[in-house]
């Protein structure tokens, strides 16, 4: 039986946590990746621990998140993650760079490797042909430390990519189209791997589209083969050494398989709340928007710009609206500015912002509140733009250059011949330049030290798990609950994500303004929620931020992979109803006890929940491996840590 890609890449790095046989779920990895908002709990983590050196080939750091300093604690924060990189010996890309997965694609990512980041869209880089796995911080801290990386087995879905894209069609539209097909849970605990004669005809920038789109469908992660346009691809890039071919075997089994036609997708949008709600943009209607914004590591590339610089080439921006444009990377935006497609830009009416991830999570240009706006970018959670009412459409960029022409939701092949988006081609060449990275790796001295300002504070930590959990029901949420409701993406708290005692006082603050103080008051509480819990980005702080105000439990129908790992790091039981229609039977404020919950899920899986408010009872269950209930008993992976290294320097 031949084996696909992602079984081979899997099966090269998997070993036992000793080193000494294979054990399913324990792999070495080549590389991680963290930024300056996911990176500092696990660098303050790593410190607390005592790591002295990363410990993996191609550890790297990127400042591409929060580059608005409105005062000083964003510099501060840019400042500590940068001594962390020259204190553990990271690569460090410098504010201006670009965005993570853009960069990463581009200037890092090989065939074969295995990557693991502290960011949901990780997964970016599987248009070369290797796996990323977006996980939480703190997960990604121990890995750098060098330690096996855990991860269940995922499934290995096929999506059979037939016939081509037709002119005017972008790869955003199949994403869209595909995740419409699959839903934002249709992927979950499986990891996308692309065959078939389409994958052919789709550039590496192409494929990274859709690679980054598969976090919204809940894929582990996605992979395309390393084939002759990863060779050129990389030999644009002057890094033909880096490549090597990589495809799955001809007989190659899959747990499950999709098949979507390329010719048959349609120009698509995203209307708001969810990003599987996808339709035809001549369906959705003339829709008004405020704002349009193209870029994002989902769409910032330079065909994705350069196409929507042809759209708008000799015309004009409505007055009605504001373009935004934003380059992945520092190395795409001088290839624009060279070739004269900026200039377009501009003279089309567009603004041009620094390359970075800025709108796509609130960090500047938030829109006006109730308005309407159009976004590249991969997420349309409500709050995602940093306006609580905002109604987020997503779409490629062909469909934003037109939108911005007219307005409205606009189809571009009723702007232009779609056929003169072909002049765009992908470059056969890049200008390397690798000054903004700097390779602390190299230059590493083991004298540095992390540079602490007072923002940054102590990670709080749990006591141990033990016993009998009693808690009130601090919130009973639907489904669907994001990590945006969870931490609101709101500016000026993008300075408090070291500052987890006065970034909890807003968590869920979009959705309920009492939690916090209802959380306080009752001490020890549960979430209670629905569907698809935490659905969204990688933030470890909607674990962290619950933890500090109390919270013991969340107990859900369905919770997201990365989530539910960030819960344990921090010592928060994650458990499902064993009947979903148990949901019902719990109401926000009731009193809750979980006898021996521990003991019990070691011994069955399984926890009794008694509510003592209505004197009901019921079962909820966990699928928690031996590690993970380890961490949880020590309260968290921290004080896990920091027990063994403890017993370590006893011996
Ligand atoms: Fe940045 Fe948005 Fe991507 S926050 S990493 S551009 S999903």
């Amino acid at each position: 039986m031949g084996k696909s890609l992602a079984h081979k890449i899997l099966d090269a790095h998997r070993i036992a946590p000793d080193g000494s046989a294979l054990r399913a779920g324990h792999y070495r990895v080549d590389s991680v990746l963290f930024h300056d908002m996911s990176g500092i709990l696990p660098f303050i983590g790593c410190d607390a621990m005592g790591m002295r050196r990363a410990n993996v080939p191609v550890p790297v750091v990127f400042t591409d998140h929060n580059l608005v300093s409105v005062d000083p604690a964003t510099a501060n924060d840019q400042a500590f993650v940068r001594s962390g990189a020259r204190a553990f010996g990271l690569r460090y890309s410098l504010p201006g760079n670009g965005v993570c997965h853009s960069v990463y694609v581009h200037r890092i990512a090989r065939p074969g490797m295995l990557l693991i980041g502290a960011d949901s869209h990780t997964a970016t880089c599987g248009a070369v042909g290797m796996i990323g796995i977006g996980m939480g911080g703190m997960d990604v801290g121990v890995a750098m430390s060098g330690l096996p990386f855990r991860l269940k087995t995922p499934k290995i879905m096929e999506v059979r990519l037939t016939g081509a894209l037709r002119p005017g069609v972008s790869a955003k539209d199949a994403a869209l189209a595909l995740l419409r097909k699959l839903t934002i849970s249709g992927a979950v605990g499986k990891i996308l791997e692309y065959t078939g004669e389409g994958v052919g005809t789709l550039s590496v920038t192409q494929r990274a589209t859709i690679a980054n789109m598969g976090a919204e469908m809940g894929a582990t992660s996605s992979i395309f083969p390393a084939d002759e346009r990863v060779r050129a691809f990389m030999t644009a890039q002057g890094r033909a050494a880096d490549f090597t071919p990589m495809a799955a075997d001809e007989d190659a089994e899959y747990d499950e398989r999709v098949t979507l036609d390329l010719c048959a997708v349609e120009p698509m949008v995203a209307l708001p709340g969810r990003p599987d709600r996808g339709c035809a943009v001549r369906e959705a209607g003339a829709i008004p928007f405020s704002q349009i914004f193209i870029g994002s590591c989902t769409n910032g590339s330079y065909t994705d710009i350069a196409r929507a610089a042809m759209v708008l080439r000799g015309r004009k921006v409505s007055p009605e609206t504001t373009l935004l444009v934003s380059c992945g990377s520092r190395q795409i935006y001088a290839m624009l500015l060279r070739d004269g497609y900026i200039g377009m830009l501009v003279d089309a009416g567009a603004r041009i912002l620094e390359c970075a991830c800025g709108p796509c999570m609130g960090i500047g240009h938030a829109p006006a509140s109730g308005a309407k706006v159009l976004r590249t970018s991969n997420r349309n959670f409500k709050g995602r733009s940093g306006t609580p009412d905002a109604e987020i459409y997503l779409c490629g960029t062909e469909t934003a250059a037109a939108s911005a022409i007219t307005g409205r939701l606009t189809d571009v092949r009723d702007v232009i011949d779609p056929a003169e988006l072909d002049a765009v081609r992908e470059p056969a060449a890049y200008p390397v330049d690798d000054a903004m990275m700097i390779d602390y790796d190299r230059q590493w001295d083991g004298e540095s030290r992390l540079r602490y300002t007072k923002n940054i504070r102590p990670i709080p930590v749990r006591p141990a798990m033990e016993g009998t959990i009693r808690a009130g029901v601090s919130l009973k949420a639907g489904d669907g609950i994001s990590t945006d409701d969870i931490v609101p993406a709101l500016p000026h708290l993008m300075t408090l994500r070291a500052n987890i005692p006065e970034l909890s006082k807003s968590i869920f603050h979009n959705l309920d303004l009492e939690f916090a103080s209802r959380a306080v008051a009752m001490g020890d509480s549960v979430i209670v929620a629905g569907e698809n819990y935490a659905q969204g980005s990688s933030r470890e702080h909607a674990a962290i931020g619950c933890m500090h105000l109390g919270v013991r439990a969340v107990l859900v129908r369905s919770i997201h992979r990365i989530h539910r790992a960030n819960l344990i790091n921090y010592g928060v039981l994650p458990l499902l109803f064993e009947r979903t229609e148990d949901y019902a039977a719990v109401s926000q404020g009731d009193m809750l006890e979980l006898p021996d919950a521990l003991r019990d899920l070691r011994r069955e899986g399984r926890v009794r929940v008694r509510n003592l408010t209505t004197g009901g009872e019921f079962f909820a269950r966990s699928d928690l491996s031996q590690d993970e209930l380890d961490i949880l008993a020590a309260g968290g992976l921290l004080p896990l840590m920091g027990e063994r290294l403890g017993r370590e320097e006893k011996r």
